[in-house]
């Protein structure tokens, strides 16, 4: 059954959500599903802006058939070549012959990779400040190379002030009957789902987000219609706020306590660290066991704090794994400007701090306090409300 949605006058919500998706890319968690958004603007030309993944290939065409109700497609804006957005560029090419093709070149290559040569004399290739005239509409094309991919760019709608932002702006998460972010106030929770997706899908990039967003400012937008999650038309300045901090790799607020911990000794000197931080006044202190945690909350959690306390026992001369997984997954998308402090345990040989720092080498952040070593079990506090102290006084 269709399920399209209208936005305006001539533009037509034509994406999907997958509620049965575990992992994401198959790496990230989804408890929520994911929405693949595509959108159909009916001008004089009738265009189609993105396709979906294969996952929801039914649901999309059935929603492109009736918003286009029997007219023909004359062109499809390739925004984005991965494949929960591209899986169905050919067939849409099979179903609709009429359809041109209008993407960068290094969109144009990876199509012709990914299915084959004998679209290519219908394939038009666009560079920055390029535009289609569909009739009323003018839409303007913008590069945003390595957001996510290299190929991709924005297509900005000059008459009605909209920005097709491909994977920027987006989140995790399907669409629950509202497309509209402002048809209920964005929770805790739906930030939070923002920011993870964020973090490791578009986190490594942030100077070229920056770059995306110095484009973005000169542009007078009134909505933004990402490839996943809702679209946005109101309070666009809380979103680009939340953008600007993240490619800066800027923190947002308190304190993250990752802890690596085997018998619990680790664990239990951080949960006291925790109660010190609140009871001098220290907000958003948040303590996670990396054992219990899937490595994609702890990366938006890094991105989220404004310090992180790193803390794990002592594993094979080294340090345990689920901290090393984290601190490589930290470097891996260029993890700084931030405060940090270690704590290590080891009962004969304290080597995890030595083996974090090492891993982190090189990262532009600052460190709080001294490292505290545990030797088996905390049982003087004096560290801790040292390593408060600090912390606080870090991330005033
Ligand atoms: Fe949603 Fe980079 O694809």
């Amino acid at each position: 059954m269709q399920n399209t949605k209208r936005i305006s006058s001539d533009l037509i919500y034509v994406g999907a959500s997958d509620r049965r998706l575990h992992l994401f890319e198959n790496v990230y968690p989804i408890p929520f599903g994911v929405s693949y958004n595509a959108y159909v603007l009916l001008d004089e030309k009738a265009v189609l802006l993105d396709t979906c993944d294969k996952e929801v290939t039914g649901a999309f065409l059935e929603n492109l058939r009736y918003a286009l109700n029997g007219r023909p497609l004359d062109a499809l804006i390739v925004n984005h070549m991965e494949p929960d957005h591209a899986a169905n560029i050919a067939r849409v090419l099979d179903l609709y012959p009429d359809a041109e093709v209008y993407l960068t070149l290094a969109a144009s290559k990876m199509l012709q990779q990914f299915f084959g040569a004998a679209y290519a004399p219908r394939l038009h290739t666009v560079k920055e400040g390029d535009s289609l005239n569909t009739g009323r509409h003018t839409l303007k094309f913008i590069a945003a190379p390595m957001v996510h991919w290299p190929e991709v760019m924005v297509t900005f709608d000059e008459t009605d002030g909209v920005l097709f932002s491909a994977d920027a702006f987006g989140t995790f998460g399907a669409l629950n009957g509202s497309l509209f972010a402002d048809e209920e106030e964005i929770s805790r929770f739906e930030w939070d789902e923002m920011r993870r997706y964020y973090a490791n899908i578009v986190g490594k990039y942030g100077v070229q987000v920056q770059n995306l967003l110095k484009k973005a400012s000169a542009l007078p937008i009134r909505m933004i219609c990402p490839l996943h999650g809702p679209i946005w038309r109101e309070n666009l300045s809380a979103l680009l706020e939340k953008y600007d901090l993240w490619s800066r790799w800027q923190g947002e607020e308190g304190v993250v306590i990752f802890c690596a911990s085997i018998y619990g000794n680790t664990l239990s000197a951080m949960e006291r660290l925790a109660a010190l931080l609140n009871e001098k006044g220290v907000k958003h202190v948040r303590l996670y066991d990396l054992s219990a945690q899937d490595p994609s909350f702890m990366l938006a959690e890094a991105f989220r704090a404004k310090a992180a306390v790193f803390a794990s026992a002592s594993y094979n001369a080294g340090v345990f794994i689920k901290m090393e997984e984290l601190l490589h997954d930290l470097k891996a998308h260029d993890y700084k400007n931030h405060v940090v402090a270690y704590v290590e345990n080891g009962t004969w040989a304290p080597s995890a701090a030595k083996t974090m720092k090492g891993i982190l080498e090189g990262q532009a952040l600052t460190v709080a306090g001294e490292t505290l070593t545990i030797r088996s079990v905390l049982s003087d506090e004096a560290p801790l409300c040292a390593l408060a102290d600090a912390l606080k006084e870090a991330i005033l």
